[in-house]
C-alpha cells in the first residue's frame, strides 16, 4: 500500500431464501449468510486508488457511497472476493459493508454492527435507486436475518427506514440445512431488476398482487423454519420461485436449473435479483443437485450457512480474486 496505516476487514455473501423483491415494497423476506466472503484492506489517500490503480472517485457506486457518508474524498483500498459478482450472492453489500468497518475503524468512529449495516444500506440505496436492507443487513450480521417478520419471530436488530418503506431487522434461528447455489454463469446488476418490477408494478395492479403473495407465501416459510419443516419450506420456496417467474425477473437459464434440481431437492428457487444471477436448492442429496446442476451447464457450489457477519482481519487472503 501507500506506507499509511491500513486496517483490513472481511463480510460474507448471502442467500435469500424467500421474499427477494417484495421485501423491496416493506413486505418479510428471509436471507442467510455463506460462508464465502468479500475481503478488503484500507488507507488514508487523498485520492481514490483501487488495487493500487488511481481510478475515477465515482467509478464504483458503493465504494463512493461508503466513503462519502464518511467524510473522506479518497481512498487506497485493496480488495478481493471469493464471491462471483452480479451472482445474487450479495457480492456489493459484503463490499459495502466490509468497506464500512474497515473505514470506520481507520478513522476512529463506531464500528457497531446496525451503524455499519446502515452505511452499507446507504450504499445500496444510491447505487440501485431502491434497495431493502435485507442483503446488507445480513452481511453485516452473519448467521440468519429476517426483514419484518411478526413480533415474536427473531430477536430484532434494528431498523431502517428510507421513503415510505420501513423495515424491522430481525436476527432469525435457521437450523442447519444443505443448500446447493447454481450459478448460471450470467451476470445480472440488481439496479435494473428492481426498476422493471417496480415499472410492473406502476403500470399493472396484477403485479401488486404477487408481490403481496409472495410476502404472504414468506411468512408460511417463516412458520415452516420454526417448525424446522423441511418439507413445507421446499414446496414454499418452489412457490415463490414461480411467483418471481410471474413478476418477469426468471430467465430460461434459472428455470432450467430450480427444474433440473428438483427431483433430488425439498424445493428450489431463484436467489437474489434474477434475471441470471443464481438458484439454490434445499436438499439432502446435494452431490446428485451438483450433478443435476452441472449437467445443464451450471456451476454448482454447496454452501455452508451460520457464517459469521462482518469482521476485521489480520490482512488479505493470499488466493482470492481482485475485484
Ligand atoms: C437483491 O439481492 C434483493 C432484491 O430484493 C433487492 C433488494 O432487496 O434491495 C431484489
Amino acid at each position: 500500500m501507500n506506507g499509511q496505516p491500513a486496517v483490513s476487514a472481511s463480510a460474507p455473501g448471502k442467500m435469500i431464501i424467500l421474499g427477494e423483491h417484495s421485501v423491496v415494497y416493506g413486505k418479510p423476506a428471509v436471507a442467510l449468510a455463506i460462508n464465502k466472503r468479500f475481503y478488503c484492506r484500507v488507507s488514508r489517500s487523498g485520492e481514490m486508488i483501487l488495487n493500487g490503480r488511481r481510478v475515477p472517485a465515482f467509478v464504483h457506486p458503493h465504494i463512493s457511497s461508503v466513503i462519502n457518508d464518511n467524510g473522506l474524498s479518497g481512498i487506497s483500498m485493496d480488495a478481493g472476493t471469493q464471491i462471483p459478482t452480479s451472482s445474487g450472492l450479495g457480492s456489493s453489500a459484503a463490499l459495502s459493508s466490509s468497506l464500512s468497518l474497515a473505514v470506520r475503524k481507520l478513522l476512529g468512529k463506531e464500528t457497531d454492527q446496525e451503524s455499519i449495516a446502515k452505511d452499507a444500506f446507504n450504499a445500496e440505496w444510491n447505487a440501485q435507486g431502491r434497495a431493502s436492507p435485507i442483503d446488507t443487513s445480513t452481511c453485516t450480521h452473519g448467521g440468519g436475518v429476517a426483514l419484518n417478520c411478526p413480533a415474536g419471530i427473531g430477536r430484532e436488530l434494528w431498523r431502517i427506514s428510507r421513503n415510505d418503506r420501513s423495515w424491522n431487522v430481525s436476527e432469525f434461528d435457521v437450523p442447519e440445512m444443505t443448500f446447493v447455489v447454481g450459478h448460471t454463469g450470467i451476470k445480472a446488476p440488481t439496479g435494473p431488476l428492481v426498476e422493471k418490477v417496480r415499472k410492473y408494478k406502476e403500470h399493472n395492479r396484477f403485479a401488486s398482487d404477487i408481490i403481496d403473495e409472495i410476502g404472504l407465501v414468506t411468512l408460511q416459510g417463516m412458520n415452516a423454519i420454526r417448525r424446522r419443516d423441511k418439507e413445507d419450506l421446499g414446496d414454499i420456496m418452489t412457490r415463490n420461485h414461480k411467483l418471481l417467474s410471474i413478476l418477469g425477473v426468471s430467465c430460461n437459464e434459472l428455470n432450467k436449473l430450480v427444474n433440473a434440481s428438483l427431483p433430488y431437492s425439498y424445493g428450489a428457487k431463484l436467489t437474489g435479483s434474477g434475471g441470471g444471477g443464481s438458484m439454490i436448492a434445499l436438499t439432502d442429496q446435494p452431490e446428485k443437485v451438483c450433478e443435476a446442476i452441472s449437467l445443464r451447464g451450471g456451476r454448482p457450489i454447496v454452501v455452508r450457512t451460520g457464517e459469521e457477519g462482518v469482521r476485521l482481519e489480520e490482512g488479505l487472503p493470499e488466493t482470492i480474486d481482485c475485484i
